[in-house]
């Protein structure tokens, strides 16, 4: 076979090959076996020497395009594998922006920390102000101040955690009241959420648990406007239609007392177990400020009148979410507290 014939069969292979060549390494194998420097090409070229001048003008010639030919045959061919692995990495990568996200763990309040939270801002929104005071109170600050006798049942060592050092654990929130009377000249609209103590425990009692006190005191200030107040508290929490009445009751602190019942939200009223038949809820004390107690901090009841409340979160709580068992607030049951996510 002349080197012409040779020329032209390394070329009729060379397309064959790299027809077959389907990734970058076998392109790779292809063009060292025929332009490497020990490749065929080279090969057929050392042998142009033994040619006639003119010969090896034509010959040479041919071998040039031909080389130039493969060369850019195997750019071509690079190309497109280049893209096809460049497919194959996109395809493989691809992100479906329609499926699901995984779960981000993150972290929630818990319920009556959001109920807290939820009636706080109702009223901050109506211009109250959030005090707070120690968990750790005066005896005085607790039950004397706050108009309550030496020998209320309240004060009985089975009813409230005395400690060594005189002090108790406050067994309501009410005693902010004596703080912030002491700390400030009325006008005054606070409220005072926080941890409250008691020597209880049975389904709806807790040794510790929480509350709301609340405290309006100015020149004018009148029954209307505790129930005007106490209204929009509640249909804010319940819902514009909750059935609200008022019922006379006693507290120390305040004369004339009054419950606060709402209707009934397990059975809209028609009497069943949470309600005992009665399809009213009781959900907070409240009442004008006693004389007494203006008396102990200092301010003239004379030109001065005022309301205060108190309510449990907790029950609150329980009543919003149909929650049985307040114990269950307080285990710690990640099954539980896993249905509040997103609450707040
Ligand atoms: N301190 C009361 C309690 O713990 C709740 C309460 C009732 C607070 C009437 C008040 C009030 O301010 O006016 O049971």
């Amino acid at each position: 076979m002349g080197l012409k014939e040779e020329l032209l069969t390394l070329k009729e292979e060379i397309t064959k090959n790299l027809e077959k060549a389907s990734n970058i390494q076998t392109l790779e194998e292809v063009r060292t076996q025929f332009l490497g420097k020990k490749g065929r090409l080279k090969h057929i070229l050392k042998t142009l020497g033994k040619l006639s001048p003119e010969e090896r003008k034509e010959i040479g010639k041919l071998a040039n395009s031909i080389k130039e030919y493969i060369e850019q045959q195997i750019k071509e061919k690079e190309n497109i594998l280049k893209n096809l692995l460049l497919q194959e990495k996109l395809q493989k990568e691809k992100v479906d922006i329609t499926l699901p996200s995984f779960w981000l763990d993150i972290g929630a309040s818990h319920p009556v920390i959001s109920t807290l939270v939820e009636i706080s801002e109702i009223f901050l929104s109506m211009g109250f102000s959030i005090e707070e005071g120690p968990e750790i109170e005066f005896e005085e600050y607790n039950f004397d101040m706050l108009n309550i006798p030496k020998d209320h049942p309240a004060r009985d060592m089975q009813d409230t955690f005395f400690l060594n050092n005189g002090m108790l654990l406050r067994t309501h929130t009410s005693p902010v009241q004596i703080r912030t009377m002491l700390k400030r000249n009325p006008p005054i609209a606070m409220i005072a959420p926080g941890r409250v103590y008691r020597k209880d425990a049975d389904p709806t009692h807790s040794p510790m648990f929480h509350q709301i006190e609340g405290l309006m005191i100015d020149k004018d200030i009148t029954f209307k406007d505790l129930k005007g107040i106490l209204k929009i508290f509640l249909e804010n929490v319940f819902g514009k239609d909750i059935p609200i009445r008022f019922r006379p009751s006693y507290f120390p602190f305040t004369e004339p007392s009054a419950e606060v019942d709402i209707g009934c939200t397990v059975c809209k009223g028609k009497g069943c177990r949470v309600c005992k038949g009665t399809g009213w809820l009781e959900i907070l004390g409240c009442g004008m400020v006693d004389p007494n107690v203006f008396k102990a901090v200092d301010i003239d009841p004379e030109e001065y009148t005022g309301f205060a409340f108190g309510l449990g979160i907790e029950r609150i709580t329980m009543l919003k979410y149909q929650i049985g068992d307040i114990r269950i607030l307080f285990e710690n049951n990640m099954n539980f507290n896993n249905q509040f996510k997103g609450l707040r």
